[in-house]
């Protein structure tokens, strides 16, 4: 459903020229839920934010279902961002005044969805991350946790095929995070309405019990198995 092909980034120009990507080829199939590793600074999020359409690639494409946009300005991908890609964040990004359930409502509502249909649909997919008594409490009442699952809960209800996690777990205690790690899983394997999840995450434990690994350095992404997520490729060669 994503095939990222031959991708390109750059930042600066001249002798500050930073080269950040450098033909990256991956691919998602709908249901698949996809860890992305890789050091600080390596080009993890310049990758998302282009398959997200927040900013244009130099060279290559980026096929999401029928639509493709990699070099695309974010102005002409409006849909992309509306009705394709959701964003899950580190630190949540839920508004502090608004209850659980007017978060994920309002979103809906911004993307054109009816007040009356916005509410339901806010309930469903709360109900989804297991926050069905929890939708009038504000962020502060809530755990980290239960503000991720918001988060999630805010991601999904647009129906979204592809979501985007940048460091979904980064705030959360290792018990919330492994919630947050199996919540997802449950929404890619959903025998109903799978969706896919490329996640970044510095956690390999977590990384390990995603479907899939990709491991990303010199601005090219490789599959990954835990040796290498854990750095430990080539130990015990030097002896
Ligand atoms: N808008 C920008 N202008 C200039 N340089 C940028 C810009 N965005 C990112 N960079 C640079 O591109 C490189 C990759 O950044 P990116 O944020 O994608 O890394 P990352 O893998 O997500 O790192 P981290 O794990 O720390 O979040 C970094 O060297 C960063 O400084
Ligand atoms: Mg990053």
């Amino acid at each position: 459903m994503l095939n990222v092909v031959e991708l390109t980034k750059s930042f600066g120009s001249g002798s500050n020229k930073l080269h950040v990507l450098n033909g990256i080829e991956m691919g998602i199939e709908r249901g698949e839920l996809v860890a992305l590793m890789g050091p600080s600074g390596c080009g993890k999020s310049t990758l998302l934010n282009i398959i997200g359409g927040l900013m244009p690639a130099d060279s290559g494409d980026i096929n999401l279902d029928d639509r493709s946009y990699g070099l695309k300005n974010p102005s002409s991908v409006v849909d992309v961002r509306r009705s394709l890609v959701g964003w899950i964040f580190q630190d949540f990004h839920l508004l502090d005044h608004l209850s659980a359930l007017d978060n994920v409502a309002m979103a809906l509502e911004i993307s054109g969805v009816p007040s009356k249909e916005a509410d339901k649909r806010a309930r469903d997919a709360l109900e989804k991350v297991n926050l069905g008594d929890r939708m009038d409490h504000i962020p502060d009442q809530l755990s980290g946790g239960q503000q991720q699952r918001v988060a999630i809960a805010r991601a999904i209800a647009g129906n979204r095929p592809l979501l985007l996690a940048d460091e979904p777990t980064g705030n959360l205690d290792i018990a919330s995070g492994a919630e947050v790690l199996q919540l997802f899983k449950d929404l890619c394997h959903d025998k109903e309405n799978p969706i896919s999840i490329l996640m970044v995450t510095h956690d390999p434990d977590l990384a390990s019990k995603a479907d899939r690994m990709l491991l990303m350095r010199d601005g090219l992404v490789a599959a990954s198995d835990i040796r290498s997520a854990w750095g430990l490729d080539g130990e015990g060669e030097e002896e």
